[in-house]
């Protein structure tokens, strides 16, 4: 018996099935247990040995050749689905990334990573306090009694309700009491910055109800206004990047610190704007009210639970929106606090740069 009729036809068959389903069911109308060649191979037992040794190799080769065309076709098949897939698939390597929307670091943020920075330099490092205080942090222990008129000075948000030690709470009026949690957390010698949000009732082009200080204290033995001066000083030109920034400092008041010096800052008028650099005694020039500061008042550091006949100090406190609209030219300080994200993404600075003094301008976002 010759098979060549049946390999004929079951090749061509095997070759022309379309897809992988039809080579499938092929495989089992041949090879299957109820298969076409499964049959003949049962029909070799019957056989006599002669008939066997002819048929035999017969079956087998068209068998084989089955099974041979098959695994022939289904790779093929697969390979053109592949490739199908492949060409509806194509990936443009060409075309602009889709862009990801990308936040920017808040000028106050950065103007504080900026203090914190050029103050680790000197050797401060930075503490914090609540938001939420009592009045003995933010008005008693800094010398400033329950009649004292400083305290209306403060336009203070109160809270309806005193805390377990009777004490009044408020939002902080000032970063200052943290000089007093400092002293009495750590003791002596201190060197810290303490930044972050102070609260009063106050609004225009200039004031919001929430606004940002540093504020920076010194207590060791033998501090001196001289070391007031030449800290402000070595802040200031690193902050701004200017060699030529002049102070001026003015006695002033302030419950806290005695003496008390106002600290000013010259600067030119440069097309009707304020820059900052020189003397502001000459002609064109002009002093700029910046900070307040002074020796720590002896009361306050008994009131920090330390010996003023030991240890003395300075502190000073600075307005960070301010530092932040002087460096980087913004006039509004209410625009700080809208969220509008245009002005974010304008002035705002990129969070993959590490902030640096020399972060400024041209690294913004
Ligand atoms: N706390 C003062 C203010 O808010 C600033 C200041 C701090 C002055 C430290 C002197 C010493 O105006």
């Amino acid at each position: 018996m010759d098979h060549a009729a049946t390999r004929e036809e079951a090749l061509a068959r095997i070759a022309a099935a379309q897809d992988l389903g039809t080579l499938e069911a092929l495989r089992v109308e041949f090879l299957g247990k109820q298969g076409s060649i499964s049959g003949l191979l049962k029909t070799l037992g019957a056989m006599s040995p002669e008939e066997r040794q002819v048929a035999g190799p017969q079956i087998h080769s068209l068998r084989e050749s089955v099974t041979e065309a098959l695994a022939t076709r289904k790779s093929g098949l697969e390979t053109a689905a592949l490739d199908a897939q492949l060409a509806s698939e194509v990936i443009d390597l060409t075309l602009p990334a889709p862009e990801t929307p990308r936040g920017t670091i808040h000028p106050v943020s950065q103007v504080m990573d900026e203090l914190a920075e050029i103050f680790a330099d000197m050797g401060f490092s930075v503490a914090t306090g609540p938001e939420i205080e009592d009045d003995w942090h933010n008005f008693t222990a800094l010398n400033i009694p329950e009649s004292h008129p400083a305290r209306a000075m403060h336009d203070t948000f109160y809270f309806p309700d005193k805390d377990a030690e009777g004490r009044a709470m408020l939002l902080r009026t000032h970063t200052s009491p943290v000089q007093i949690r400092a002293m009495l957390a750590q003791g002596a010698p201190i060197r810290i910055i303490a930044p972050g949000r102070v609260y009063r009732s106050d609004s225009d082009a200039t004031h919001t109800p929430m606004f940002h200080q540093v504020e920076g204290l010194v207590i060791d033995r033998n501090i001196t206004l001289g070391h007031l001066k030449w800290t402000l000083e070595t802040f200031l030109k690193a902050f701004f990047e200017r060699e030529d920034i002049v102070l001026r400092l003015r006695p002033s008041y302030f419950p806290f610190t005695e003496p008390s010096v106002e600290v000013d800052v010259g600067f030119a008028l440069v097309n009707g704007k304020r820059v900052l650099g020189g003397s502001g005694d000459e002609p064109g020039h002009g002093w700029m009210e910046l900070l307040g500061s002074g020796m720590v008042n002896r009361k306050v550091i008994a009131a920090g639970g330390l010996d003023p006949d030991e240890w003395q100090g300075f502190a000073f406190g600075v307005g960070v929106d301010r530092l932040a609209m002087l460096k980087y030219g913004m006039d509004d300080l209410r625009a700080f606090f809208d969220g509008d994200v245009r002005w974010l993404a304008h002035y705002g600075f990129s969070p993959l740069d590490v902030p640096t003094l020399s972060a400024g301008v041209g690294a913004r976002a």
